[in-house]
Protein backbone atom coordinates (compact mmCIF):
# COMPACT_ATOMS: atom_id res chain seq x y z
CA UNK A 1 0.00 0.00 0.00
CA UNK A 2 1.26 3.19 -0.92
CA UNK A 3 1.24 6.66 1.18
CA UNK A 4 -2.07 8.20 -0.72
CA UNK A 5 -3.72 4.24 -0.11
CA UNK A 6 -2.69 4.25 3.75
CA UNK A 7 -4.37 7.75 3.96
CA UNK A 8 -7.27 7.14 2.29
CA UNK A 9 -7.55 4.01 4.09
CA UNK A 10 -7.78 6.14 7.52
CA UNK A 11 -11.29 8.27 5.76
CA UNK A 12 -12.79 4.90 5.71
CA UNK A 13 -12.64 4.52 9.74
CA UNK A 14 -13.09 8.50 9.88
CA UNK A 15 -16.12 7.96 8.05
CA UNK A 16 -17.20 5.59 11.09
CA UNK A 17 -16.05 8.03 13.50
CA UNK A 18 -18.74 10.60 11.82
CA UNK A 19 -21.63 8.00 11.86
CA UNK A 20 -21.02 7.59 15.58
CA UNK A 21 -20.81 12.00 16.09
CA UNK A 22 -23.94 11.86 14.08
CA UNK A 23 -25.77 9.15 15.71
CA UNK A 24 -24.74 10.55 18.97
CA UNK A 25 -26.04 14.31 18.36
CA UNK A 26 -29.59 12.74 16.88
CA UNK A 27 -30.18 10.78 19.77
CA UNK A 28 -28.74 13.88 22.74
CA UNK A 29 -31.29 16.33 20.39
CA UNK A 30 -33.93 13.98 21.01
CA UNK A 31 -33.46 13.46 24.24
CA UNK A 32 -32.34 9.87 24.50
CA UNK A 33 -29.98 8.67 26.68
CA UNK A 34 -26.73 8.72 26.41
CA UNK A 35 -23.67 7.28 28.96
CA UNK A 36 -21.56 9.75 30.00
CA UNK A 37 -18.72 7.24 29.26
CA UNK A 38 -19.81 6.76 25.25
CA UNK A 39 -19.16 10.87 25.03
CA UNK A 40 -15.98 10.43 26.77
CA UNK A 41 -14.81 7.81 24.32
CA UNK A 42 -16.09 9.88 21.28
CA UNK A 43 -13.76 12.69 22.64
CA UNK A 44 -11.06 10.19 22.95
CA UNK A 45 -11.11 9.00 19.31
CA UNK A 46 -11.50 12.00 17.89
CA UNK A 47 -8.71 13.34 19.76
CA UNK A 48 -6.15 10.73 19.46
CA UNK A 49 -7.34 9.10 15.88
CA UNK A 50 -8.27 11.89 14.00
CA UNK A 51 -6.31 15.15 15.09
CA UNK A 52 -3.04 13.47 16.16
CA UNK A 53 -3.35 10.48 14.46
CA UNK A 54 -4.85 11.15 11.04
CA UNK A 55 -4.02 14.87 10.96
CA UNK A 56 -0.48 14.51 12.33
CA UNK A 57 0.11 12.06 9.31
CA UNK A 58 -1.03 14.52 6.87
CA UNK A 59 0.74 17.70 8.31
CA UNK A 60 4.19 16.25 9.18
CA UNK A 61 4.74 13.76 6.41
CA UNK A 62 2.02 13.64 3.74
CA UNK A 63 1.65 17.48 3.26
CA UNK A 64 5.64 18.99 3.68
CA UNK A 65 5.81 15.87 0.78
CA UNK A 66 3.58 17.24 -1.50
CA UNK A 67 3.21 21.04 -1.29
CA UNK A 68 5.85 21.59 -4.20
CA UNK A 69 4.10 19.59 -6.48
CA UNK A 70 1.32 20.38 -8.88
CA UNK A 71 0.40 23.89 -7.92
CA UNK A 72 -1.07 22.04 -4.59
CA UNK A 73 -0.29 24.62 -2.07
CA UNK A 74 -3.47 26.34 -2.03
CA UNK A 75 -5.42 23.00 -1.96
CA UNK A 76 -3.23 21.89 1.17
CA UNK A 77 -3.16 25.79 2.99
CA UNK A 78 -6.86 25.35 3.18
CA UNK A 79 -6.61 21.30 4.60
CA UNK A 80 -4.70 23.02 7.09
CA UNK A 81 -7.23 25.71 8.15
CA UNK A 82 -9.87 22.89 7.86
CA UNK A 83 -7.28 21.12 10.58
CA UNK A 84 -7.99 24.11 12.81
CA UNK A 85 -11.39 23.97 12.32
CA UNK A 86 -11.75 20.35 13.19
CA UNK A 87 -9.64 20.92 16.23
CA UNK A 88 -11.67 24.07 17.32
CA UNK A 89 -14.85 22.25 17.58
CA UNK A 90 -13.54 19.23 19.16
CA UNK A 91 -11.78 21.64 22.11
CA UNK A 92 -15.52 23.35 22.38
CA UNK A 93 -16.94 19.20 22.55
CA UNK A 94 -14.62 18.31 25.47
CA UNK A 95 -15.28 21.80 27.51
CA UNK A 96 -19.16 21.07 27.18
CA UNK A 97 -18.29 17.39 28.20
CA UNK A 98 -16.44 19.07 31.16
CA UNK A 99 -19.10 20.94 32.10
CA UNK A 100 -21.86 17.94 31.71
CA UNK A 101 -19.61 16.32 34.19
CA UNK A 102 -19.08 18.91 36.66
CA UNK A 103 -22.72 20.39 36.49
CA UNK A 104 -25.03 17.75 35.11
CA UNK A 105 -26.20 17.13 31.47
CA UNK A 106 -28.74 19.67 31.87
CA UNK A 107 -27.23 22.78 30.06
CA UNK A 108 -24.64 20.85 28.37
CA UNK A 109 -27.13 18.69 25.69
CA UNK A 110 -28.04 20.72 23.16
CA UNK A 111 -24.07 22.64 22.95
CA UNK A 112 -22.72 19.14 22.63
CA UNK A 113 -25.37 17.53 20.60
CA UNK A 114 -24.52 20.43 18.48
CA UNK A 115 -20.80 20.10 18.17
CA UNK A 116 -21.03 16.04 17.64
CA UNK A 117 -23.21 17.44 14.67
CA UNK A 118 -20.79 20.29 13.15
CA UNK A 119 -17.96 17.81 13.81
CA UNK A 120 -19.71 15.12 11.55
CA UNK A 121 -20.04 17.93 8.78
CA UNK A 122 -16.47 18.64 9.01
CA UNK A 123 -15.52 15.19 8.33
CA UNK A 124 -17.91 14.37 5.65
CA UNK A 125 -16.85 17.79 3.63
CA UNK A 126 -12.92 17.68 4.57
CA UNK A 127 -12.37 13.85 4.32
CA UNK A 128 -14.68 14.34 0.28
CA UNK A 129 -11.90 17.33 -0.62
CA UNK A 130 -8.95 15.62 -0.02
CA UNK A 131 -10.00 11.86 -1.56
CA UNK A 132 -10.50 14.12 -4.68
CA UNK A 133 -6.92 15.88 -4.24
CA UNK A 134 -5.71 11.88 -3.38
CA UNK A 135 -7.75 10.54 -6.43
CA UNK A 136 -5.70 13.48 -8.52
CA UNK A 137 -2.28 12.54 -7.17
CA UNK A 138 -2.60 8.83 -7.90
CA UNK A 139 -3.99 9.24 -11.13
CA UNK A 140 -1.52 11.33 -12.15
CA UNK A 141 1.51 9.47 -9.99
CA UNK A 142 2.95 12.15 -8.53
CA UNK A 143 4.79 10.53 -6.01
CA UNK A 144 7.70 8.84 -7.07
CA UNK A 145 7.87 4.86 -5.31
CA UNK A 146 10.90 6.43 -3.44
CA UNK A 147 8.93 9.34 -1.55
CA UNK A 148 5.92 6.63 -1.02
CA UNK A 149 8.86 4.63 0.90
CA UNK A 150 10.04 7.83 3.20
CA UNK A 151 6.29 8.34 3.27
CA UNK A 152 5.77 5.39 4.99
CA UNK A 153 8.59 5.22 7.38
CA UNK A 154 7.29 8.89 8.22
CA UNK A 155 3.87 7.23 9.43
CA UNK A 156 5.29 4.82 11.34
CA UNK A 157 7.50 7.45 13.32
CA UNK A 158 3.72 9.00 13.66
CA UNK A 159 1.59 5.55 14.57
CA UNK A 160 5.08 5.44 17.26
CA UNK A 161 4.41 9.04 18.53
CA UNK A 162 0.38 8.24 19.12
CA UNK A 163 1.35 5.06 20.80
CA UNK A 164 2.02 2.72 18.62
CA UNK A 165 0.16 0.05 16.60
CA UNK A 166 -1.44 -1.10 19.89
CA UNK A 167 -2.56 2.25 20.80
CA UNK A 168 -4.22 2.81 17.28
CA UNK A 169 -5.57 -1.03 17.60
CA UNK A 170 -7.38 -0.03 20.73
CA UNK A 171 -8.57 2.78 18.96
CA UNK A 172 -10.12 0.41 16.70
CA UNK A 173 -11.84 -1.55 19.40
CA UNK A 174 -13.28 1.59 20.86
CA UNK A 175 -14.78 2.39 17.63
CA UNK A 176 -16.43 -0.95 17.23
CA UNK A 177 -17.42 -0.83 20.88
CA UNK A 178 -19.10 2.92 20.26
CA UNK A 179 -21.09 1.24 16.74
CA UNK A 180 -22.41 -1.29 18.53
CA UNK A 181 -24.03 0.35 21.43
CA UNK A 182 -27.71 0.49 21.63
CA UNK A 183 -27.86 4.30 21.04
CA UNK A 184 -26.49 3.47 17.92
CA UNK A 185 -29.39 1.49 16.49
FE1 LIG B 1 -6.97 16.30 6.54
FE1 LIG C 1 -7.39 13.24 5.78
Amino acid sequence: MNATQDLKRDHLTLKRVRNIAQRCSEKLYSNKNIPFEDLKIISVVIEEFVDKFHHGKEEQAYFPETINKDNFSEDIRRFLIEHELGRRIAAMFLRNLKTWRENGEKNSREPLARFLKSYSVFITDHTGKEDKFFDIIEEKSILSEQENETLIRHFESCRNHVGGSARIEQMMKLIEYLEGREWMR
